[in-house]
């Protein structure tokens, strides 16, 4: 971990520096996006929201009155066909699902202000203007590359014809996320997504910023989009892959890049635990060596698969059956098989929760805050019954001051930042240490699996083993 925090420290000191030789070095994109101030619970009105990124696209309408936002959203799917497809019929989507949300909601006749959060990488050139980058995630259109996001969405409109909206300002979710914290807890100055990808935002002082050609008034601050999603595509993070982890790339629509959100986001996951259980079972020790024309069939072990076995904590483990059930290995599988599912579950999550905390540990200690709060969203996040925690655990381990809240403002979650902090930290590491031991102790009679996940995963088997020392270390601290 302290390998994989100093390189993210080096990277984006690079991807800040105003020397394009420097800026060469780092796979972190680090683009400022023109926005220099957050909410400050003061911005009243009625909005439109358009969230474009994930398999779904959404359309929010966002009434936000004295510190308070309500709003009403809908989701219209976008098929595989149109997320390959001209980049004019991503955005011909889009603005047909503007049309029957304002019509649904008697709305045609009104022109609102619109923020559009693009969740891809972009470069900005102002507030409402940017440039995409690259497709990421299941999106793979062969054009749109190099062309402005916003002028794509107007063209798209202007051919409908019939309806009319203002766009004020496009970001990515990363950005926006950073925003939408800010507009609960002031502290808020970092933002990042776990969702079917992975990115981070964060507001940095523009002396920082030294490849900075704007003005310096105040506020002399601006929301930097570190696009973490591909960190380690110069090869820094090599040491840090498994054979799991390469065989996820070789398979991915972007092949040789997003290598960090290829080790954990929700588009990936899945198949990462899928691939581990093919590797078990193509050796003969899990499932009785059968099941693998279901297990070998990419995309079909679920992110939210690995949530649900997460969740499982009655005596019958009745969610990760109804897993095996979906995957279709209920006749093949034992409680041992179980165990090592369930153990192997935890694994990929503890991975990816100490990665994200240990990277969001770097911003915060860069940013030298004595409190700051981190705003969290994004599926597989959100969906998952530990990752909060977890990360929050982390970041109280590496960074003592930090308070994580998520902003999905789920009921569930547990408010860490009116509890006391050092017990809340030591209480969820104990209780998911003891869980986690618990399986580890099952599996651990299989001497084979253990065998042979022990050396072949090293950091691997999702640093497992090293969490745990990590853990105990924390426990004897
Ligand atoms: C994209 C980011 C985005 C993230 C989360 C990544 O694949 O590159 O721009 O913020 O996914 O949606």
């Amino acid at each position: 971990m302290s390998r994989l925090m100093a390189t993210m420290d080096t990277e984006m000191t690079q991807g800040l520096s105003d020397d394009p030789e420097e800026r060469r070095k780092t796979s972190l994109q680090m683009a400022p996006s023109y926005i220099r101030s957050l909410l400050d619970g003061t911005e009243d009105g009625d909005f439109l929201a358009l969230d474009l990124g994930g398999t779904n696209f959404r359309v929010l309408l966002c009434k936000m009155c004295s510190g308070k936002c309500r709003s009403i959203s809908r989701k219209y799917n976008l098929s595989p066909e149109t997320r390959s497809g001209p980049a004019a019929g991503v955005f011909d989507h889009v603005a047909e699902s503007i049309y029957m949300f304002l019509k649904e909601e008697n709305m045609l006749d009104q022109k609102l202000p619109l923020g559009f959060s693009f969740s891809f990488p972009m470069e900005p050139l102002s507030v409402r203007r940017a440039v995409l980058t690259t497709w990421t995630k299941t999106f793979s259109c062969p054009d749109g590359v190099g062309e402005d996001v916003v002028d794509m969405l107007e063209s798209a409109i202007s051919r409908r014809g019939d309806i009319q909206v203002d766009v004020v300002v496009v970001l990515n979710d990363a950005t926006g996320t950073l925003l939408a914290g800010s507009y609960v807890d002031h502290t808020c100055h970092i933002g990042a997504i776990m969702g079917t990808g992975s990115n981070m935002a964060y507001l940095e002082k523009l002396t920082n910023v030294k490849k900075w050609d704007q003005d310096f008034d105040e506020p002399s601050q601006v929301a930097i989009d570190v696009e973490w999603g591909a960190f380690g595509d110069n090869g820094s993070l090599d040491f840090l892959k498994t054979d799991f982890d390469r065989a996820i790339d070789a398979h991915s629509h972007h092949h040789g890049s997003f290598t960090f959100e290829k080790l954990f986001s929700g588009h990936y996951v899945g198949d990462l635990l899928r691939l581990i259980l093919v590797h078990l079972t193509e050796r003969g020790l899990m499932f009785q060596g059968r099941g693998l024309d279901k297990l070998g069939v990419w995309g079909s072990f679920k992110a939210n698969y690995i949530s649900d076995i997460e969740k499982d904590t009655d005596k019958n483990v009745t969610r990760t059956w109804r897993v095996l059930e979906a995957l279709g290995l209920t006749c093949v599988a034992s409680d041992d098989d179980v165990a090592i599912l369930r153990y192997l579950a935890s694994a990929v999550s503890i991975r990816a929760a100490q990665i994200v905390g240990a990277c969001l540990s770097v911003v915060t200690r860069r940013s030298k805050r004595t409190r700051s709060t981190v705003a969290m969203d994004g599926s597989h996040y959100r969906y998952h019954p530990k990752l909060q925690h977890m990360i929050s655990a982390w970041l109280a381990h590496y960074v003592p001051q930090t308070t994580v809240n998520n902003l999905t403002c789920s009921p569930s979650v547990l408010p860490l930042g009116s509890l006391n902090r050092d017990r809340a930290y030591r209480g969820i590491i104990v209780d998911h240490f003891k869980q986690y031991s618990l399986l580890r102790w099952r599996v651990s009679k299989h001497r084979e699996v253990a065998a042979l996940v022990r050396p072949s995963h090293r950091l691997e088997l999702c640093n497992a083993i090293m969490v745990i020392h990590g853990y105990s270390t924390l426990l004897s601290a």
